[in-house]
């Protein structure tokens, strides 16, 4: 935050540290040593490519012959003959600089570079080459200059054309579905410390129709010091919540159960013949007719993660209503259903992907248009519905999951999944896959 405050406006410095300070990432993404190690093997890789294709201008200079004085020289394109150029042990030191720009998207960029050629060998052949070969190392000299200035601007290029839009690829909002989107900016400059690079991200759900703040805040999330993977991804409970909270923002949290959904196996149907079982008055008031159930959560769900998982406890409001005849609806009781739900998680094509469980239900009246009835009853039939009808649905949903904060070309191996208290940790090892690969 400190770096994305502009100049101007941060008269005051400890303004903006405090700003800083409240504001917890919901997502971290942590790249190990090993990571880091495979970004430089990756970079040097890119370089070395770039390095081959090196371009040097036309080279001029003096030396000093003895008894003859002073010889002038210029190799150009135009030159007739060809030499060969042996370059040995080539030093790079190159300091990258991190940040953030004003939509949370990574910067990056050279901050200081230099480079040490130990050799260079130069023999010239063709019409005059034997004049140049006797003057090798001067003209050596001048080539270890030049390639060594060539080096770093190759270097500043590639990582300005080539690095940097790359990490811009980088979602920063990713759309998921038609009702919502995740916000994975960037909260502050991404931080180095001695055994890694830490990028603190806003990791927030929101309702692309009506986005508004969440009511809780994110709370602080403290990584392990795990190293034996690549990339570290620490989502916290604040993350899943909103996600709870846009999906019932934007009216996701509705479900309606009809006769029709009811799988070929299962031996009843959703009409009054078959409740009359448990609400004996159905039959006199609402004969043989097709039932509906509504299934709604009255507020969103609320989410804990701990290191015994990820659990839920929703509340659902369950309204029974007979279909008469001429199609309109008629209410007949409000249930109220709660239970333990439980969650395992996994990360398929760089997507967390979830599948629900769902515990023992507890089941309350809230409210009848029928009468008294024992709601206990009702517990084994509404088992089934949310066993065989709800739980499917919502995990097909949930099995297409939604992306991590990955660049472009980046695959995720040997996928590690540790619940802690208030946050789910993913680790996995990452292969970049070069453009033009399939
Ligand atoms: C209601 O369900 C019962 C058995 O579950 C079935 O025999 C009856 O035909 C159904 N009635 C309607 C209107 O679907
Ligand atoms: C449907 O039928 C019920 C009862 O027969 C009646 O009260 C209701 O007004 C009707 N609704 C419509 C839209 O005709
Ligand atoms: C859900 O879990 C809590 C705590 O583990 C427990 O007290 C409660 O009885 C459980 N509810 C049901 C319906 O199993």
């Amino acid at each position: 935050m400190g770096a994305r405050c502009p100049a101007v406006a941060c008269g005051a410095l400890a303004l903006c540290l405090a700003l800083a300070a409240s504001t917890n990432p919901g997502f971290v993404v942590r790249i190990t040593q090993a990571g880091l190690d495979y970004a430089h093997q990756q970079g040097i890789a890119v370089l070395e490519k770039e390095l081959a294709q090196l371009k040097l201008q036309d080279i001029s200079g003096d030396f000093r012959i003895r008894h003859v004085g002073k010889v002038h020289y210029e190799l150009s394109s135009r030159d007739h003959g060809s030499f060969d150029l042996k370059v040995e042990n080539v030093y790079i030191k190159i300091s990258l600089k991190l940040g953030s720009d004003a939509s949370g998207k990574p910067t990056i960029d050279t901050s200081d570079c230099s480079t040490r050629i130990s050799q260079v060998r130069v023999r010239f052949s063709g019409k005059f080459g034997w004049l140049y070969n006797l003057f090798h190392s001067a003209i050596e000299s001048t080539f270890r200059k030049v390639l060594e200035s060539k080096v770093c601007e190759t270097v500043a290029n590639s990582v300005r054309s080539d690095l940097q839009p790359y990490l811009r690829t980088l979602p920063v909002t990713a759309r998921i579905d038609a009702m919502a989107g995740i916000d994975y900016s960037l909260v502050a400059p991404p931080a180095a410390t001695a055994q890694s690079l830490d990028v603190d991200l806003k990791g927030e759900f929101f309702s692309l129709a009506h986005r508004s703040a969440a009511p809780f805040p994110p709370l602080p999330l403290a990584l392990p010091p795990d190293h034996d993977r690549m990339v570290y991804f620490g989502a916290s409970s604040y993350f899943f919540n909103t996600a709870s909270f846009a999906y019932h923002a934007a009216g996701a949290l509705v479900f309606e159960i009809t006769d029709a959904m009811i799988p070929k196996g299962v031996d009843f149907h959703l009409n009054t013949s078959t409740f009359s079982a448990f609400v004996p008055q159905l039959e006199k008031m609402y004969p043989d007719m097709l039932m509906k159930l509504r299934l709604s959560a009255p507020s969103a769900p609320f989410l804990n993660i701990g290191p015994g998982g990820l659990l839920l406890r929703p509340v659902v409001d369950v309204q029974a209503y007979a279909i008469l005849p001429n199609s309109s609806l008629a209410p007949l009781f409000l249930l109220g259903l709660t239970g333990n739900v439980s969650a395992v998680i996994d990360v398929k094509s760089g997507h967390v992907v979830g599948s629900l469980k769902v515990g023992r239900m507890k089941l309350s009246l809230k409210q009848s248009d029928v009468g008294t009835f024992q709601v206990r009853t009702l517990q084994s039939i509404m088992n089934i519905f949310a066993s065989s009808i709800l739980l499917p649905r919502l995990n097909a949903r949930l099995d297409q999951g939604f992306p991590l904060p990955l660049p472009d070309r980046i695959q995720l191996s040997k996928i590690l999944v540790q619940f802690h208290q208030n946050f789910l940790l993913l680790g996995a090892d990452v292969h970049y896959q070069p453009r033009g690969w399939r």
